[in-house]
């Protein structure tokens, strides 16, 4: 075993959140940057000896060397074993099954999720620990303090194993077992979902695309879908992991996943679209000619979930991000469902998900998720939806205008204000906060404000309460809107304005939803006086 030494901690200032450590890849590439971030882990987590873990990425640009120099590491901390994806694949809902059934005492998961990769854009370290899901706080603080005293980490002196065959071998005193990214994942869906009858609706001319938009989820999608469901080739697309996702942003988003957006809304679109991001935990989910929002997504999942035999015995609850809209709350009203409304961020999802409370949750972001892992899973929800449209043998279009007609439907939209210098999104969030208790009785843009608060979750399983988790105004006529600044932005502040309408049962429901919220938006630029604050009232993303 050798021992290096370190000058400096590797996060300047920057505590790793439950997404883990993001940075520009040459930085993770400073000698010490990412060995820093190994050993401060194995030493908050009390020491890898004797500890078994899973290691694997997205395939971005520096993933194998990366997990090359982990294992060397884990190694000379004297862990039991490693288990690493096949090439240094691994989705990251595929880590968080793997450290589930092999019952590890955690495990690495190498992304920047939907950033782009390549030696000039981003990489990430995220450490997930034995239930499956991210670490929580009080490891990650461990973490963040170690890395402030850290001045050395150990190694072995060892060649590279090579990756790319399945098998068990050694490294200095450390077993590593290299295995197939798919298969364990594969035989979990097999258990949620009912194959044959997905397989009958491909066999029967049912057509789809999948863009795995040159990220992870290539792999997977190929063996699942058109291998063990019978698609026919070509279904998935943009299916070879590459180590700059092919110059793109894998980010599964209308904006990102342009053209598949394209095909779905042309006259030869098929009859299905999805699409997943870097490290596979976010879906995308289109019909032919109509966008299926994350939120109403979660909806119609939450009503229909029994209908594949993972679910058949019913939800015990569903839980949302606070900014996501209350589509899935009018679905656990009418369903007598226990509903949940916690920050965002899928952390909060885990206490949740642990004690039984919930089984499905889902953000606004593109995260859907189960009880079968501790992260969000994107082709889980693409798997799940298929699942539902084999059973009900509707289209899209058809169940989406069906739920509506039973639930309402919740129009809504995310503003994203980029770039804002970091004073003016801070002064734009007191002001409004400092007045958020005067609002109630007043009218903006011709509606009146019902109610206005700044969201606190209280934690209903560990009774931890957090603060500043957004500002909310309520509207007559079931209107809402949220301001929150981003937590993962990288450069000046993020500003996210989260815009709903509720439309009943018996109203309409094919505005555009642009249209449906017109009222509420231009009541938030009024309110928050947006443009002398931080001068513009157009954000730059819509979704
Ligand atoms: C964003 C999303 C949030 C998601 C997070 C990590 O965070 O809004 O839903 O959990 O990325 O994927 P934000 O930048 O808004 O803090
Ligand atoms: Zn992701």
């Amino acid at each position: 075993m050798t021992v290096q030494t370190v000058s400096k901690g590797p996060f300047e200032g920057q505590k790793p959140g439950t997404s883990g450590l993001r940075k520009k890849t040459r930085v993770f590439m400073e000698p010490g940057y990412l060995e820093c971030f190994v050993q401060a882990t194995f030493t908050a987590i009390g020491g890898a000896k004797g500890k078994t873990f899973v290691i694997g990425g997205d395939g971005r640009f520096f993933n194998r060397a990366a997990i090359q120099t982990m294992l060397r590491m884990a190694a000379a901390n004297g862990a039991a074993k490693a288990i690493v994806g096949q090439g240094g694949l691994l989705s990251t809902p595929a880590v968080s099954n793997l450290i589930r059934q092999r019952k590890t005492d955690g495990g690495f998961v190498l992304s920047a999720s939907h950033n782009p990769g390549g030696i000039d854009a981003d990489f990430g370290v995220k450490y997930n620990v034995g239930n499956g899901g991210p670490a929580p706080e009080h490891i990650t603080q461990a973490m963040f303090e170690e890395t402030q005293r850290i001045t050395e980490y150990q190694t072995i002196d060892a060649p590279d194993l090579d990756l790319s065959t399945c098998g068990t071998t050694q490294l200095g005193s450390m077993e590593v077992e290299i295995v197939d990214p798919v298969s364990d994942y594969q035989a979990l869906m097999q258990k949620l979902f009912d194959f044959d009858k997905i397989k009958a609706l491909f066999a029967n001319g049912f057509t789809m695309r999948f863009d795995a938009m040159h990220a992870v989820t290539g792999p997977y999608a190929k063996a699942i879908l058109e291998d063990a469901l019978g698609a026919p080739d070509g279904t998935v697309i943009n299916a070879v992991p590459s180590e700059d996702f092919g110059g793109g942003h894998p980010d599964p988003n209308p904006v990102w996943a342009k053209t598949l957006m394209d095909e779905m809304m042309s006259d030869s679109a098929p009859d299905f679209g999805a699409a997943s991001d870097g490290d596979g935990d976010r879906n995308m989910i289109v019909g032919r000619g109509i966008y299926v929002t994350p939120s109403d997504s979660l909806a119609v999942l939450a009503a229909n979930a029994q209908l594949a035999p993972g679910y058949s015995a019913g939800l015990a609850g569903v839980a949302r991000s606070m900014p996501t809209s209350g589509a899935s709350d009018k679905v656990a009203e009418r369903l007598g469902l226990a509903s949940f409304e916690t920050p965002t961020g899928w952390k909060f999802f885990g206490n949740l998900l642990d004690a039984g409370k919930v089984t499905l949750c889902g953000e606004e972001s593109a995260g859907t998720g189960s009880d079968h892992v501790r992260e969000k899973d994107g082709l889980w929800a693409v798997l799940l939806w298929l699942n539902v449209l084999a059973e009900r043998g509707q289209s899209v279009a058809e169940i989406l205008v069906d739920h509506w007609a039973t639930y309402g439907r919740n129009y809504y939209s995310r503003h994203d204000y980029e770039a804002v210098p970091a004073d003016a999104a801070n002064a734009l969030m007191q002001g409004l906060r400092d007045k958020l208790a005067k609002l109630p009785g007043q009218t903006h843009a011709g509606v009146q404000i019902t109610a206005a608060d700044e969201f606190s979750y209280h934690d209903p399983v560990h009774g931890s309460v957090s603060h500043n988790q957004g500002l909310r105004i309520w509207f007559a006529g079931e209107g809402r809107a949220v301001l929150r600044l981003s937590g993962t932005g990288t450069e000046g502040a993020t500003l996210r304005v989260y815009l709903e309408q509720y439309a009943g049962p018996d109203a309409a429901h094919d505005l555009a939803p642009d249209a449906a919220l017109q009222a509420v938006r231009d009541a938030v630029v009024e309110i928050t006086e947006m443009q002398t604050l931080i001068g513009r009232t157009e954000p730059d993303v819509k979704t």
